[in-house]
Order: structure tokens, then C-alpha cells, then sequence
């Protein structure tokens, strides 16, 4: 068993500070996601995590022991990288098997841990070829089956896909979530991607500027953004932000239109407070062209400024209270620019957030 705590964990250089203190939980057997943009401290955290940084302050436990001063080699976790380096001279077989030859393992539990990874990986017919006879997306594997031959408590993964061309991501994607199924063990994966994120993971935590901004499943996330700043990374496109004001029960949007408070939220708005309303594209679509059931609707009047048809949908831009917002048409119609049509919102939906902290005023 062994899941892994940080409490307090923080990094320095010298006076930059870029973890500023973080808790986090990891479950056994947890798959967790890492997200944030770049240079949010993703790759510090899962560093310390593996012992390749030292941690300024705080605790770090895998399982129950507190690995603060323990060298990599001992906390018995696999790291895969972006940059995995396969030995181009040795085939699959000695590239999966030359960690544990080094560690000194015997010939027979070398020869039936490399015989497991290749069968759970996918590999076992290619085990005499060379990595240059491999594809990209199997070289990336034979780099996860060195880290599974280990039988750590934790993989640790920073952005391991991130070298691959779209199509091979989305299928590499699927076998690590697929992997992570038979292995069963803990999981700690970095990604800038939040579409990795959300697929990937049991939970995802959003760090921005060294801070954890929210922990939760992807749902939680996605549908109880904590403020605005993860209403606008999870989800794409990302949510509308439209600044506002709170009116006899309305939101007075900037521009002047007004729509109602969503009803669960009423309760928790004051007269005259400054707002931000959160809605989706998915959220807003031409009237009779795909919300579906809306229990909340509330009717405006758009221009489409343009729109992109993506098939069975289209992406449409427009206007509303002068901010540029993107909604969603379902079916096969085709709009153009300067058409006006009605909206529909389904503010049960849409989100408040406090203008002045971005910090979502749902309860929590
Ligand atoms: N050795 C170092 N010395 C000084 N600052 C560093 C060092 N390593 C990283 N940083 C800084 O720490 C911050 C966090 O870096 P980190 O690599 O963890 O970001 P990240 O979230 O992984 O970003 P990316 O998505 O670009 O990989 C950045 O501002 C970076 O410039
Ligand atoms: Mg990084």
C-alpha cells in the first residue's frame, strides 16, 4: 500500500518561490493528473516527489515513510519522461530488462518481469526488434515497460506524451488509462493538457503560479469550478466570462442586458455585489438547435460573428453586452456572419463568481 501525502511542500531557488506550500493526498492506486500552464510548478512537484529537487520545506510520505532525505533510488517509484532514451544498441527484450540487470536481479525474475510488461504492454512480438524498428508510440511503450518492470508503488509521468503527433497522443492516452487498469498502481501524471487531464484521471489537481487552485474528480471540476481561473483552463473552448452586477434578482450584465440569478444560487448574492457570470459554449446555443431540456432559460437576441462548422456541430462566435462569447449549434445547420438569432441560456447551468477574488460564490 502506498499511497503518497505532501504537506506543506515548498521550493525555493534561492528567493524565487515556486511552490508555495502544497497539501495534497494521494490515494493508493490513485491516478492522479497534475495540470497547469507553464511554469505553474508541475514538473518541481513531481520532481521532489521522485527526490530529483530537494524540497525547501514541508513532508513528503509514500505509503508511511517520510522520504525527505531519501535518495531516488530508495523510494521505489518509476519516473517516465518526455524525453524517454531507449538504448538504440539493445533490443526491446534487454531495453526492458537492463534497469533490473544493473540492480543485480536474478536472470529468472529479469527474464519473468520482462515477459509480464511485454503482455500487459502489447509487446511480446517485438521483443528481438531493435528501437529503431519501432514505431514512436511503441518506443513509448517499451520507455513505460521499463518503468513497470520495477513493480514500483508509483509511476510518476511528466507529460510522457507530449513528443507524440495528436492521433498517436489520443491512443497512447487510452493505453496509459488502459495500463493504469491492470497495473493498479498509484499514478501521479503532469500535463499541461487539460483534455489529458480530464480523461485521464481519478482526480485532477489544477496548480497555477506554484498554488493548488482546486482538487476534484473531473466532473467537480468541470461542473464546480472553485473560481474563475478554473472555470477558463478545464474545458474547451473555455467557459464565457461575462462582468456584471447584481439588480433587483438579475445579473445587469456590463453592457447593459440583464438575466436572471440562477435560482440555486439566489440565496448566496447580495444586492449591488460585482459578479462574474460563467457559461459555457455548450450552454448557450440558437433557440431550438440543441440545449435539450432547459430548466432554466433565459432568451437573448445574438449576431453571429462567425461561425465554424465542425460537422455534426458548429462553433459559433458572437456578442454579448459587448464581450465576445463562443456558443454552440447542435445539427447539421449551417449559419453565417450578421445572421441574428434567438438564444437560449441554460442559466440552471451557468456560474457566479465574485468579481473582486474570482472565487466562485456557489457554496463549497
Ligand atoms: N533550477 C531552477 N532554477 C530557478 N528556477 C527554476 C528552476 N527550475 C524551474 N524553475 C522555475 O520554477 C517554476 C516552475 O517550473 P516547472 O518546471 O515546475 O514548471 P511546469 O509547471 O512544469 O511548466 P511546463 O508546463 O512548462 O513544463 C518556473 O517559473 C521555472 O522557471
Ligand atoms: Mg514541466
Amino acid at each position: 500500500m502506498a499511497g503518497i501525502t505532501l504537506a506543506g511542500v515548498e521550493k525555493h531557488y534561492g528567493r524565487m518561490r515556486v511552490v508555495h506550500g502544497i497539501d495534497l493526498d494521494i490515494a493508493h492506486e490513485e491516478f492522479v493528473v497534475l495540470v497547469g500552464p507553464s511554469g505553474c510548478g508541475k514538473s518541481t512537484t513531481l520532481r521532489m516527489i521522485a527526490g530529483l529537487e530537494e524540497i525547501t520545506g514541508g513532508e513528503i510520505r509514500i505509503g508511511e515513510r517520510v522520504v525527505n532525505d531519501l535518495p531516488p533510488r530508495k523510494r521505489n517509484i518509476s519516473m517516465v519522461f518526455q524525453n524517454y532514451a531507449l538504448y538504440p544498441h539493445m533490443n526491446v527484450r534487454d531495453n526492458l530488462g537492463f534497469g533490473l540487470k544493473i540492480a543485480g536481479q536474478p536472470q529468472a525474475v529479469i527474464a519473468e518481469r520482462v515477459r509480464e510488461a511485454a503482455e500487459i504492454l502489447g509487446l511480446s512480438e517485438l521483443l528481438d526488434r531493435t528501437p529503431a524498428e519501432l514505431s514512436g508510440g511503441q518506443r513509448q511503450r517499451v520507455a513505460m515497460g521499463r518503468a513497470i518492470v520495477r513493480h514500483p508503488d508509483a509511476f510518476l509521468f511528466d507529460e510522457p506524451l507530449s513528443n507524440l503527433d495528436a492521433k498517436l497522443r489520443g491512443q497512447m492516452r487510452a493505453e496509459i488509462k488502459k495500463l493504469h487498469q491492470k497495473v493498479k498502481t498509484t499514478v501521479v501524471y503532469v500535463t499541461h493538457d487539460q483534455i489529458e487531464a480530464m480523461t485521464l484521471a481519478d482526480r485532477i489537481v489544477v496548480m497555477r503560479d506554484g498554488y493548488i487552485e482546486q482538487v476534484g474528480t473531473p466532473m467537480e471540476v468541470f461542473n464546480h469550478p472553485a473560481n474563475t481561473f478554473v472555470a477558463t483552463f478545464i474545458g474547451s473552448p473555455p467557459m464565457n466570462l461575462l462582468p456584471g452586477r447584481i439588480e433587483g434578482g438579475q445579473v445587469r450584465l456590463a453592457g447593459g442586458e440583464a438575466v436572471p440569478v440562477p435560482a440555486r444560487l439566489a440565496a448566496r448574492v447580495a444586492e449591488g455585489l460585482e459578479v462574474v457570470l460563467g457559461i459555457r459554449p455548450d450552454d448557450i446555443s440558437p433557440v431550438g438547435h440543441g440545449l435539450g431540456e432547459v430548466a432554466e432559460p433565459a432568451d437573448i437576441t445574438l449576431t453571429v460573428s462567425i461561425a465554424e462548422p465542425l460537422g455534426m456541430e458548429s462553433l459559433i462566435y458572437t456578442t454579448i453586452a459587448g464581450q465576445e462569447v463562443q456558443a454552440k449549434l447542435y445539427g447539421p445547420r449551417i449559419v453565417g456572419p450578421g445572421e441574428v438569432l434567438p438564444f437560449r441560456l441554460a442559466l440552471e447551468r451557468a456560474h457566479l463568481f465574485d468579481a473582486e477574488t474570482g472565487d466562485t460564490l456557489e457554496a463549497r
